[in-house]
């Protein structure tokens, strides 16, 4: 007994953070903030369809498959086996990191168990998931894949373990996984033999950082190991949990940190949730609380030979202020849009905008088991005081056939059908120029702490690194 006492108090601890919206919530800024107080950053679920955004001294840099801490001296970097590789992206990324003068290795390890996205998934991604609105890194299909095993003789998953072990077989399965997709879609443009040289390239590069020991993260927690783990996309993108089909493909909630991540739960200590107060979704798919509904789904959505029609550039021409102030919420979301920069980080595409929903954000606090919550772009809220209603949209009840419903309805058709109850609170009248938070935010967050039960640990501040204010943990929260 005493010596299974005294192991438990030598062992580290894994936190979990996740997004609790659509996705783009500013996790990688909060996950910048907290990565000093760990030794490891690990990813769980995803690939390259995830764009972390940090600022740095150096410019933005948007991150796709390493995780956030990367400029985090020391810090350890871990992608886990319920990541899916593509490794030829991750050898550009690592080509950009290395220009920043940012080096991994040492760092960052890759489980061998992780599966690789290949061509043929990407291609499969192009042509079968355009009405999910996908980001086209072939993630779907890899994961598919990765359950389906085997098609024939075919091997359709393959891991990053066994191109490190055995390239030559890997490189000749996964010619052929890309040539039996592309004779079903012989539509498609795709240079085999470019695609296979870009592999083949990318075995040398990602070799070192190859971990083949699945107790890892066991092991350095054992060792007193403090893990935070990085969700990618968030709650309501989950592949269960999200307003499916219009979802990612993985488990996003908390509780598959520890399956995608390598790790027993038993080593779990909390959960941080991160949540934007503007928020936004891309791709098709129900949201409850967006302006303009289905007018603003499908302008974001719309495409001209190919390119993305509605563009930060395009939307910077509008009269931003003649937006704000109109009675057409379509034309208030777009206005908002404009003001927050709310573009998608690969796709480029529009970010559908919408307010602020506590009924959504109380059950993906109770669904991950959040125990503290941060809140990003807060300091945007202040353009609200040039709404027509001058005051802060909070939704704080669901109606379906003016009767109200207190849970998100599973079926598409009935969560289109959905209506917010609206709160509405006083403004700020500008944006907090200090660290030093105004009443109307103060009291914004109290009506957040309340409805959704759960400590608001701090609020972004402004796009800077460090903008972000904390709040103190009292005794009752
Ligand atoms: P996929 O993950 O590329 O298959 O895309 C499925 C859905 O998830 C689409 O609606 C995407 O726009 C969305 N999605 C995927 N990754 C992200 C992300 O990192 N942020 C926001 N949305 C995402």
């Amino acid at each position: 007994m005493k010596k299974q006492n005294e192991s438990a108090q030598a062992a580290g601890f894994a936190d979990v953070l996740v997004g609790l919206q659509y996705g783009d919530e500013g996790k990688a800024k909060i996950i910048d903030l907290l990565a000093d107080g760990y030794d490891c950053i690990a990813r769980f679920n995803g690939g390259a369809n995830a764009g972390h955004t940090i600022e740095t001294s150096r410019g933005r840099v948007a991150l796709k498959q390493v995780p956030s801490a990367v400029f985090h001296d020391g810090t350890r970097l871990y992608v886990g086996s319920g990541c899916v590789v593509d490794a030829a992206k991750l050898v550009d990324e690592l080509a950009m990191l290395a220009g920043l003068g940012i080096d991994v290795h040492g760092r960052l390890s890759l489980a061998a168990r992780a599966a690789l996205v290949q061509p043929h998934h990407v291609v499969i991604d192009k042509v079968r998931f355009g009405l999910i609105g996908t980001t086209k890194n072939g993630i779907g299909a890899a994961y598919a894949d990765r359950a389906l095993r085997m098609d024939g003789d075919r091997l359709v998953s393959l891991r990053v373990g066994d191109l490190i072990e055995d390239p030559e077989a890997v490189l000749a399965m996964v010619r052929r996984n890309l040539e039996a997709t592309l004779a079903l879609h012989r539509e498609v443009d795709c240079d085999v033999d470019a695609e296979l040289a870009k592999l083949r390239a990318a075995v040398a590069v990602i070799r070192p950082y190859v971990e083949p020991d699945a107790l890892y993260l066991t092991n350095l927690v054992r060792s007193g190991g403090r893990v935070l783990f990085e969700g990618a996309q968030s709650t309501a993108l989950d592949v269960a949990q999200g307003t499916v089909p219009f979802v990612t493909s993985s488990h996003t909630v908390a509780a598959a940190a520890f399956v995608g991540g390598d790790l027993s739960a038993k080593y779990h200590r909390k959960t941080i949730g991160v949540a934007k107060a503007i928020m936004s979704r891309v791709g098709s798919g129900p949201f409850v609380s967006e302006y303009g509904g289905e007018r603003s789904e499908v302008y974001c959505d719309k495409t001209v030979d190919g390119q993305v029609a509605h563009t930060s550039a395009y939307e910077a021409k509008l009269d931003v202020a003649a937006e704000l102030s109109s009675d057409d919420a379509f034309h208030v979301g777009r206005g908002l849009r404009i003001l927050s920069g709310e573009y998608g980080t690969g796709t480029k595409r529009p970010r559908r905008i919408g307010m602020f929903d506590l009924v959504q954000l109380r059950r993906a606090v109770l669904l991950n088991g959040v125990d503290e919550l941060y809140i990003t772009k807060c300091d945007l809220l202040h353009h609200y005081a040039s709404t027509k209603d001058n005051a802060l949209p909070l939704v704080t009840g669901y109606q379906d056939g003016g009767q109200p419903i207190d849970y998100e309805p599973t079926a598409e058709v009935s969560h289109r059908r959905v209506s917010p109850v609206v709160t509405r609170l006083p403004a700020p009248s500008h944006a907090s120029e200090s660290a030093e938070v105004g009443v109307e935010i103060r009291k914004w967050v109290e009506v957040v702490e309340q409805t959704v039960e759960c400590r608001v640990a701090g609020i972004g501040t402004g796009p800077a690194r460090d903008a972000i204010q904390l709040f103190e943990q009292t005794a009752e929260s």
